[in-house]
């Protein structure tokens, strides 16, 4: 049997099947990831200054380059690819127990995964917080305003600083999102890390939790990963098609 077939086994016979997806499973839907050949982070290192709070909070020109950018973000015109549909057919022949997802984009809820099995561990694009009293808000809203000329548009509740609903470095991640992520990766018996290097922490210590109870470990990635040498099985290429070949195989008719 191929590695593929039997990854397939594994997760047709799985008790518990945790993915964690990455950037890397948006990329044919026509977002960049940031560390993969022409990601983000490679092609504009300046981008990576605007994830940072810090920078955020302090400089206003960093806020007023940020909502240009989310103006101009590819996640709207982009649609959930074979790859999202495919943990979505997973999802509802009854082998995906959790979805944790470190992508802002919304392409997994898109494409229909439940959203009491999809955790967006680094937030939302699709709406906004007030840095100063939580406000939330849909994005749309905000987008409109900066349209309309407010280059850097205040809360409307409180007049604080307002961001998109993501986690920034430098800010903390919802601690009771992480407890939900952590106890998946403890119970769970088939760990599927797909389209992410895996170098973030702390999402990127999942993967590690489930090898530390005995799960088995399977990375689905354009490239190598931090964690390919701890894999059970490592297949390469892109998520789009390994991912429906998969379900495939798991869920025969
Ligand atoms: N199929 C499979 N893998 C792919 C594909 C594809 N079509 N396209 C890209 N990849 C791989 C890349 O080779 C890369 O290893 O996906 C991985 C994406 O890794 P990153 O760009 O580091 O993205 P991610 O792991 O999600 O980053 C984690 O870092 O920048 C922060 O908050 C941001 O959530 C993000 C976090």
């Amino acid at each position: 049997m191929t590695s593929l077939d039997n990854v397939a086994s594994w997760i047709a016979a799985a008790r518990s099947v945790v993915a964690l997806t990455g950037a890397g499973i948006s990329t044919e839907s026509g977002i960049p990831d940031f560390r993969g050949p022409d990601g983000l982070w490679k092609r504009d290192p300046r981008a990576e200054r605007l994830s940072n709070i810090g920078y955020y909070l302090a400089d206003e020109r960093i806020r007023r380059e940020s909502w240009q950018r989310r103006v101009e973000h590819p996640a709207w015109g982009a649609r959930p690819n074979a790859g999202h549909r495919a943990l979505v057919a997973l999802e509802r022949a009854g082998h995906l127990d959790l979805l944790v997802t470190q992508n802002i984009d919304g392409l997994h809820l898109a494409a229909g995964a439940d959203p009491d099995r999809l955790i967006e561990i680094h937030g939302t694009i699709r709406e906004t917080a007030c840095l100063g009293c939580g406000d939330r808000r849909p994005m749309r809203e905000t987008l409109d305003r900066v349209r309309g000329g407010e280059a850097d548009p205040p809360c409307l509740a409180c007049g604080g600083i307002l961001k998109s609903a993501t986690v920034s470095f430098g800010q903390n991640l919802d601690p009771v999102l992480l407890r939900r992520a952590d106890e998946a990766a403890t119970t769970c018996d088939l760990f599927l890390a797909i389209g992410t290097s895996l170098t973030v922490y702390p999402v990127a210590r999942l993967p590690e939790i489930a090898k530390e109870v005995g799960a088995r470990l399977v990375i689905v990635n354009a490239e190598p990963t931090a964690f390919d040498h701890r894999a059970d099985a490592v297949l390469r290429g892109r998520a789009g098609e390994l991912l429906p070949a998969l379900v495939e195989g798991a869920t025969p008719r």
